[in-house]
């Protein structure tokens, strides 16, 4: 049994041959893809996939790139999407001061104006931060998005920092730069890490881990990365795969909600 709570399934990339990665998906042991929107057309995919597909669930949101494109109507159009079934999370939002391809004020603006729909609807968060650990640090504290929690996604800050914010209640998610061969810091976060706080993911059709770097990433990949945090903490890869199981059922709610046939 395979999870990958971060995929982005609805990427153009996956235009050619979307089906078929999904079938095989299946067919190779994925029971859960949690797939976040990037901006509202992207999270309407995101819903579109999710209907279709029962190992499916959409989060929706405007990531920090998009966050130029939102205007007053966005979360009032975000909303009611978010209300649909198998949404089980706002995402993926937050910071990216890498890039910045949007301005830095409106990043801030339009992430706090999505953790306080995520509050409203009683929804957890999925998170990216890019270079912005302080930032992301304070709006999270200040939007107090430890009522609803959520995920750090594709983790990439200090020990320090995942402490903060798994004591806000928030999981940490590692990718495939877990694997890289640079990623010291990445493997020593993971090492930290408890495993009832920690997930994994493959931010697919980026972040290819090792050793398919180079190629189109997809949902199948997660086991490279589950393989390598499982060797770090020095534990059976199926036994660490369970507990992510777990861990995802817990924080999306999706067991309540029956949709998972195991
Ligand atoms: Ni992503």
């Amino acid at each position: 049994m395979l999870v990958d709570t971060h995929a982005h399934l609805d990427d153009r990339r996956f235009d050619d041959d979307r089906e078929e990665v999904i079938k095989r998906c299946e067919e190779e042991g994925l029971v859960c893809i949690i797939n976040p929107g990037s901006n509202l057309s992207s999270s309407i995919k995101a819903l579109s996939l999710a209907a279709a597909h029962p190992i499916i669930f959409a989060a929706v949101g405007i990531h920090p790139h998009d966050a130029k494109t939102a205007d007053q109507n966005t979360a009032e159009i975000l909303r009611p999407l978010a209300g649909r079934e198998k949404v089980v999370a706002i995402g993926e939002i937050g910071l990216d001061y890498h890039y910045d391809f949007s301005p830095r004020d409106k990043q801030k603006q339009v992430f706090r104006e999505q953790i306080a729909l995520a509050r409203e609807l009683k929804l957890p968060i999925i998170v990216h931060d890019r270079e912005a650990h302080g930032d992301i640090l304070n709006i999270l504290r200040e939007e107090r998005a430890w009522e609803v929690g959520g995920v750090m996604h594709c983790f990439s800050g200090s020990k320090e920092t995942a402490r903060e914010c798994m004591d806000m209640n928030f999981f940490i998610s590692f990718a495939g730069p877990v694997t890289f061969e640079n990623a010291r810091k990445a493997r020593e976060v993971a090492a930290y890490v408890p495993i009832d706080r920690l997930l994994v993911e493959t931010d697919c059709p980026y972040l290819t881990p090792v050793p398919l770097r180079g190629r189109r990433n997809y949902p199948g990949n997660v086991k490279f990365v589950a393989e390598e945090v499982a060797r770090i903490k020095d534990m059976d890869a199926d036994a660490l795969m369970e507990c992510v199981l777990d861990n995802t059922r817990k924080l999306f709610g999706i067991d309540s909600r029956h949709y998972l046939s195991s």
